[in-house]
């Protein structure tokens, strides 16, 4: 049952995700979907929406559309109107599995958790599951975020709660944990011993591609670093869990977040909002001239930030991250840059100074895994130069087509949760990054620069790793 079910979300990303399920024989025979939206549009304008939907993203054999239009019902209704979940209940007999997929915005999350209770319908008999999948943002800051889930355990049990964060359905953000725990080369050198700091780098080119309105009470902040950046912070950052199951796996990653210390939202953190430039050869608006956005709006649509793991793996070594609008290329990707080679050897050669050794993970647009180490210059001389090892899933697999939810929807299904945001990490991602929430909102002096759209963020954020002795690696070449 999908509440938003007219929505985007539901045309651009769920139903092309079940598709692709339903081709690779994942989704049963007596599957069915239920859309509920509060447009009065009846069985048959429904099943017109998912018919024009499904051509237009996804395209495919048309027998694949008939088989979810069978087996499509709607039921319109306000979130909040019993009449509604009344109807819901004609529908589905006790006897059945059920997934209440919540696609519609954050502010409607509480009231159909609570309906939904009230009707009975998340009440599992005997040998049947029902579960809420609930999107992001989960909250807006740490106290509505306890509150939120303090009001949905009223009515589910933890395990019937799936709160996404779409970053997990990645392949190559789950491929992180492979390449830390399957490859025995990687871990003995995963430690403050080794590694000299890492760089977490979500830049994208969009700006708010008309979602100003809610943008702008959001922010780049709240937007993306406790629950994108984080992700990839805690599978960089765990320790190898004892199994490979939800509550190992997650018990784990609430560590790393556990252990961040306190941030200082004036030394450790710079914000900034676009200007006007170009991205390519695309004129691009400043963010204040972007429909709905306030003209003098103080919403960051860039944020970097320098963080410290206090544990024995990464005591000492520092975690950069950096997210952004408007910025001159579309790239998500981490790199772990390595401690220099002592220089003594090359003491008396030309060799002034030896290419740091990375590992960066691209995770978005290309997707693979690149080393850079030094290499003998060809000559007679002793000069050095950094090279670059590359593997590139798409050259090395043939990747089937995905919108990343295939996983997280199939996953819910079977009851598997690894991939699941629980409680306790949300409120965690909430509690690290609640200092700077509270010092913009309470310090209207911190500064917010303004960088160009197309460009590589503010200045200010070079120099947050140039006080280090560091550069960010480069967002345009
Ligand atoms: C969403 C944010 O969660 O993630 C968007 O709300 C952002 O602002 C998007 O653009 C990025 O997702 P992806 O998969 O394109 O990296």
């Amino acid at each position: 049952m999908i509440f938003g079910a007219t929505g985007d979300l539901t045309r651009r990303l769920l139903m092309p995700a079940l598709r692709n399920l339903r081709r690779n024989r994942l989704l049963p025979d007596d599957f069915a979907l239920v859309g509920v939206a509060s447009r009065d549009i009846g069985d048959d304008g429904f099943r017109d929406h998912l018919r024009q939907g499904m051509e237009q993203f996804g395209g495919g054999a048309r027998d694949d559309i008939d088989w979810f239009l069978q087996r499509s019902r709607y039921v319109s209704g306000k979130f909040e109107s019993p009449e509604a979940y009344k109807a819901l209940n004609g529908l589905l007999p006790a006897e059945r599995n059920a997934l209440f997929y919540l696609a519609t915005p954050p502010g409607e999350f509480e009231v159909i958790a609570r309906r939904l209770g009230k009707a009975g319908l998340l009440h599992e008999s005997e040998g049947t599951w029902r579960r809420l999948v609930i999107e992001k943002p989960f909250g807006h800051d740490l106290p509505s975020a306890v509150a939120l889930d303090k009001r949905l355990l009223r009515v589910a049990h933890e395990n019937q709660i799936f709160r996404i964060d779409h970053y997990l359905g990645k392949e190559t953000v789950q491929n992180i944990l492979v390449l830390r725990f399957a490859n025995g080369f990687v871990e003995p050198l995963w430690n403050r011993d080794h590694i000299d700091h890492v760089q977490i780098t979500v830049a994208e080119t969009v700006g708010v591609e008309g979602r100003g309105k809610s943008y702008d009470g959001t922010g780049a902040l709240r937007d993306m670093v406790p629950n994108h950046l984080f992700q990839l912070l805690t599978l960089i950052g765990m320790e190898p869990p004892s199994h490979l199951n939800a509550d190992a796996l997650r018990a784990e990653k609430a560590k790393v977040l556990h252990a961040v210390r306190p941030l200082d939202p004036r030394r450790d953190v710079v914000r900034g909002q676009y200007g006007a430039g170009r991205i390519g050869d695309t004129a691009v608006a400043a963010y204040r001239q972007e429909p709905d956005v306030p003209r003098d709006s103080q919403t960051e649509t860039y944020v970097a930030m320098k963080m410290a793991i206090d544990n024995w793996r990464w005591a000492g070594v520092p975690f950069y991250l950096r997210t952004g609008k408007a910025l001159g290329r579309r790239r998500t990707e981490i790199t772990v840059q390595f401690r220099q080679a002592p220089l003594t050897l090359f003491r008396d050669t030309p060799v002034e100074r030896l290419p740091p050794n990375d590992l960066t993970l691209h995770i978005q647009p290309e997707e693979g895994v690149s080393l850079r180490f030094g290499v003998k210059i060809p000559g007679p001389t002793v000069r050095i130069d950094g090279a670059n090892m590359k593997f590139s899933y798409s050259d090395a697999f043939e990747a089937q087509p995905s919108t990343g939810y295939e996983t997280l929807i199939y996953d819910c299904m079977m009851g598997d949760a690894s991939l699941f945001q629980p409680a306790e990490t949300i409120e965690a991602g909430w509690g690290a990054i609640q200092p700077i929430l509270d010092a913009w909102q309470q310090d209207p002096r911190i500064p917010l620069p303004v960088y160009d759209a197309g460009g590589m963020g503010p200045t200010e954020a070079d120099e947050l790793l140039a006080r280090d002795h560091r550069r960010w690696r480069r967002i345009i070449r």
